[in-house]
């Protein structure tokens, strides 16, 4: 045992230590860590649809975010760490976003590599990290708006620091921002200001308070607080208070063109992608995220199609059968 063990580790090695000391008798299973993502995927997959094949209709999948507009209603969710994966990994995610007319949020991270991002011409918006050390979010805004980003926000939900596996980092460098402070930095920019993480009424009221024009509902994948309800379970109460107020996005587990078309008829107005995105990159690096984003297009098309709905506004409300078995 040690003071830096986190719960999962104690419990582990608890296990190990019983089994050393000669304790016979079967354990339960471990808890599982990641509820929101499990509940998630398990919920969209609930969720069916009642196509009206004799109202089928051509599907336009046009939108837009932040009023720029998008060939579909996908983008890029903020990813750090790019640079891992060599210096043009970053790069040739955003020329294949480009390719795909889709759009890339960038997250932690320099100049350098959102520059390389704008350059590509894909619309970037820079989600900029909670830090402790307020000028460094003020800063990273207006060089944000000075490189050309189209929007910039903040992901709120790292206010008490990053969750990784079952312990916690980070929460020197990041902290809870004022009220006072989130809403000097949305005043300080004249580009559209995205808060990510809400996933509850009163957080999205006030972010529309504080001057936000978006808000993306997120569990941040698993990475801020566990057992934080899951987004696709939050949306249509965050989409009634405030959606005709504000653009309202999704993001957390997304991975179908179909899970598009799901989170549309809850209310978003556009889905956002991480994980799928990197695993595109990695198959096929600037090819693999434009065909990524072509297949979910092509799936919703479809999809869309087969609902008799003829664009992505017709598709809001569309009524999904939730079936539990
Ligand atoms: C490698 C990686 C780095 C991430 N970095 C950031 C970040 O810097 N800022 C942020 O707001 N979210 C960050 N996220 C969270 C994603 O934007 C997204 O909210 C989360 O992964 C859920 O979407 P997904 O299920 O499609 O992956 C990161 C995710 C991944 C996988």
């Amino acid at each position: 045992m040690t003071e830096q063990m986190t719960l999962s580790q104690l419990y582990a090695s608890g296990r190990e230590g019983l089994e050393a000391a000669g304790y016979k008798r079967s354990l339960p299973p471990d808890a599982t860590l990641g509820t929101p993502l499990l509940t998630n995927r398990a919920y969209l997959d609930s969720l069916f649809f009642i196509p009206r094949f004799l109202s089928s209709s051509a599907a336009n999948i046009r939108s837009s975010i932040v009023g720029v507009p998008v060939e579909v209603p996908v983008f890029c969710g903020p990813m750090g760490g790019w640079n891992q994966l060599g210096e043009t990994a970053l790069e040739g995610c955003a020329r294949g976003l480009k390719a795909a007319g889709s759009m890339m949020m960038l997250g932690i991270g320099g100049s350098d590599e959102m520059q390389r991002a704008i350059d590509t011409g894909v619309p970037v918006a820079k989600i900029v990290k909670p830090y402790r050390n307020t000028d460094l979010i003020f800063s990273k805004m207006e060089d944000a708006e000075r490189r050309g980003c189209v929007a910039v926000g903040m992901d709120i939900d790292h206010f008490h620091g990053r969750l990784v596996g079952d312990a916690v980092d980070l929460e020197d460098t990041f902290a809870p921002q004022s009220e006072q402070t989130m809403r000097q930095a949305i005043a300080s920019t004249h580009l559209p200001f995205i808060i990510k993480g809400v996933l509850g009424v009163d957080d999205a009221r006030k972010a529309v308070e504080l001057g936000a024009r978006a808000v993306i509902v997120s569990n941040h994948g698993r990475a801020a607080i566990d057992c934080t309800l899951p987004s696709v379970v939050a949306l249509p109460d965050v989409v009634a208070a405030v959606g005709s107020m504000i653009e309202v996005y999704v993001d957390t587990g997304f991975k179908t063109g179909n899970d598009i078309v799901k989170a549309l008829a809850l209310g978003a107005r556009a889905v956002g992608f991480a994980n799928s995105v990197l695993l595109a990159w990695g198959s096929g690096r600037e090819e693999g995220v434009r065909r990524l984003v072509e297949l979910l297009g092509a799936e919703m098309r479809r999809t869309m199609s087969a609902l008799g709905c003829a664009d992505c506004a017709a598709v809001r409300g569309v009524e999904l059968r939730r079936v539990t078995t």
